[in-house]
């Protein structure tokens, strides 16, 4: 008797009450949904943020930098050549608190100072140029400068790009050119590209660590004539840099005692 109930009383008026949310006047709507996120994902999109997380609106989210960076201290799996590996590992030297603000490093693994001072130690570019490898470095270099880095330091590197010319830079300061900054070590190089300096942006999460020392490389042929090119013994160029180097960095440690 009660089984019967059931299934002549009950279960008829579930369905209704079932099928009920899914009537909608408007033909193109598809009624309630029961589970809206299997539908609209709330994953938070890369590159776009709407602020938007289950189906509420997040000021704070919209204002601040969308490319989300992997967990910390993880690395591309970029297979198992062991110097490649150790150039990807988690960036040593650190860029200060204030960069969050002014770099737009939200999120980033930072210290309280920055640290690119101590990167005048890093005098040698972890991917090590050889006869054979140099061109291809070098070409490599043209093609990520072209698009990453001309607009504002130019062809020739003299810090007249096309954005400088046309004033679309506006009157934010000087570009410097490479020649003049020929003392400065590959470290403090890679750390200004990977975090940005003055006006220049971060360029850590647009190009990876093999892409930037790569670009190290190719910020140095502007400065050192013949760079890379056969005639020259490149490890010589590298010894003498380490030399200016050291010799600078005894005179920055006698300068701190005094
Ligand atoms: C928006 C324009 C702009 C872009 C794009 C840009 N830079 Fe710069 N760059 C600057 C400015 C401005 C400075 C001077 C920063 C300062 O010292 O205040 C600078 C400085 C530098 C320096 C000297 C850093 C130091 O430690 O003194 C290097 C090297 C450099 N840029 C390389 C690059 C490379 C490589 C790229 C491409 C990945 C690049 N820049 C992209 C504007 C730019």
């Amino acid at each position: 008797m009660k089984r019967n109930f059931i299934l002549t009383m009950l279960l008829p008026l579930l369905g209704v009450i079932f099928l009920l949310p899914s009537c909608e006047s408007d033909p193109d709507s598809p009624g309630t949904e029961f589970m809206p996120d299997m539908y609209r994902s709330p994953a938070i999109e890369t590159y776009v943020d709407y602020g938007e997380i289950r189906g509420r609106e997040n000021k704070e989210l919209k204002t601040k930098l969308s490319a989300r960076h992997t967990p910390k201290y993880t690395i591309p799996f970029v297979g198992t050549d062991e110097s490649y590996v150790s150039m990807m590992m988690p960036n040593k030297y650190k860029a200060g608190k204030a960069w969050e603000e002014t770099h737009g490093l939200y999120g980033w693994d930072l210290s309280e100072e920055s640290q690119y001072e101590l990167t005048r130690n890093v005098t040698v570019n972890p991917y090590t140029m050889t006869d054979d490898n140099a061109d291809k470095i070098l070409s490599e270099g043209k093609d990520l400068y072209a698009a990453m880095c001309m607009h504002c330091h130019g062809e020739k590197g003299d810090g007249n790009g096309p954005m400088i010319q046309s004033g679309a830079y506006g009157d934010l300061g000087v570009v410097p050119a490479y020649k003049s900054l020929d003392t400065l070590s590959d470290g403090k190089i890679f750390h200004s590209i990977y975090y940005g300096k003055g006006y220049m942006g971060a360029h850590g999460s647009l190009l990876n660590k093999k892409e930037i020392w790569t670009l190290v490389h190719y910020v140095r042929q502007f400065q050192i004539d013949g760079y890379g090119k056969e005639e020259e013994v490149v490890e010589d160029d590298s010894a003498d840099l380490e030399e200016t180097n050291s010799a600078e960095e005894l005179q920055v440690e006698e300068g701190d005692t005094k």
